[in-house]
């Protein structure tokens, strides 16, 4: 399917952005904190057209469907990502809009891919004058208010800004950004577990009410003001106790990875596993299980899952030249249904 077969025309724009898999800096970004993601090949394309109707045409290709969406209606299933991108730039005329993605689901960040890509197309559409850091703002908005995930700003920064030949590091308190090459002489691995995320909404948004709370009782506005692991031993409650310090000490191995090499960076990734499968516990059995079978792999340099976790990717530091034969090695011994995603 293309745009001309289901609207009998030609868009007037298209636009693409790229999924991204963070590399370091898990479920810090809601609470201030250091992230390190990468940009991914894989991109979400939405191409646009003006039209007189009074409502949005929305066509999902990968979905093989179309939505048809009243002009002030937020509407259904993949809708409000586009409603909301379409409302919150201010555009009151009806499109036609035709969606392709090949960002798999699940931890690489397909939506913000699609909140991305449509809010070039309408910037481009209507020649409007927001940058690049304000079209990551109101992705993440889009996500607050039309699709209800309090997300942080992670994701909408990678897809607007990142590239894939380096790594960004992102502060997402200041938004303040430098560009780091990949630790020399590695590569890259991303494994979807075949896991679909269904808790990810209400577990994510528990995650945020958590510690944001911890915050609270710790007297400081974010975690990432809390800069000594010792200082969350204040904290009563054993659960919030965990949960912050994930947050606390993942924010130090971000900084720590700045510059490190490979041996090191996995070292802090394989720790970065181990504090969000026990202390956040937002892993899945599926997914620690992948992530093991990876870290006994006398040539990886570290794995852990990637995104907001609940299931979907993982990612794993390799030497060049060495993920694809790693990946078939460790997926032949998995009990369930995972695949590299190729570059
Ligand atoms: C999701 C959110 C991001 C970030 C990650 C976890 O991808 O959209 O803002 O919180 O989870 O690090």
């Amino acid at each position: 399917m293309t745009f001309q077969v289901v609207f009998g025309r030609d868009p007037e724009v298209t636009a693409s952005a790229p999924g991204r898999v963070n590399l370091l800096g898990e479920h810090t970004d809601y609470q201030g904190g250091f992230v390190l993601p990468t940009a991914i090949p894989q991109q979400a394309t939405v191409a646009i057209s003006r039209s007189n109707g009074g409502a949005h045409r929305l066509h999902s290709a990968n979905l093989n469907r179309t939505l048809t969406v009243p002009l002030g209606e937020r509407g259904e299933d993949f809708a409000p990502y586009v409603i909301g991108c379409i409302e919150l730039m201010g555009v009151d005329d009806a499109l036609d809009v035709f969606i392709t993605s090949d960002v798999p689901s699940g931890g690489l960040s397909s939506s913000a891919a699609l909140e991305i890509a449509t809010l070039r197309a309408l910037r481009e559409l209507y020649g409007l004058p927001q940058d690049d850091v304000e079209i990551a703002l109101i992705g993440q908005r889009v996500e607050h208010e039309y699709v209800g995930v309090k997300s942080g700003i992670m994701d909408q920064m990678a897809s607007s800004l990142a590239d894939t030949t380096r790594m960004l590091f992102l502060d997402t308190r200041s938004l303040e950004r430098r560009v780091y090459p990949f630790p020399a002489g590695a590569e890259i691995l991303v494994l979807d577990s075949g896991v679909p995320r269904t808790l990810a909404g209400s577990g994510y948004n528990e995650r945020r009410a958590q510690v944001e709370e911890a915050a609270r009782q710790l007297g400081v506005p974010e975690l990432r003001d809390v800069t000594d692991v010792s200082q969350v031993e204040a904290l009563s409650d054993a659960l919030l106790r965990r949960r912050a310090r994930h947050v606390v000490t993942e924010n130090a191995r971000v900084l720590a990875a700045l510059g490190a090499d490979a041996a090191r960076f996995g070292e802090l990734m394989n720790a970065s596993h181990a504090s969000l499968q026990h202390d956040y516990e937002v892993s899945h059995p599926r997914v620690d299980e992948l992530v093991a079978l990876l870290q006994a792999d006398p040539r990886v340099y570290g794995a852990r899952m990637t995104g907001a976790g609940f299931g979907g990717a993982l990612v794993a530091l390799v030497p060049q030249g060495e993920a694809a034969a790693i990946a078939d090695g460790v997926l032949a011994r998995y009990s369930g249904e995972g695949q590299r995603v190729v570059p």
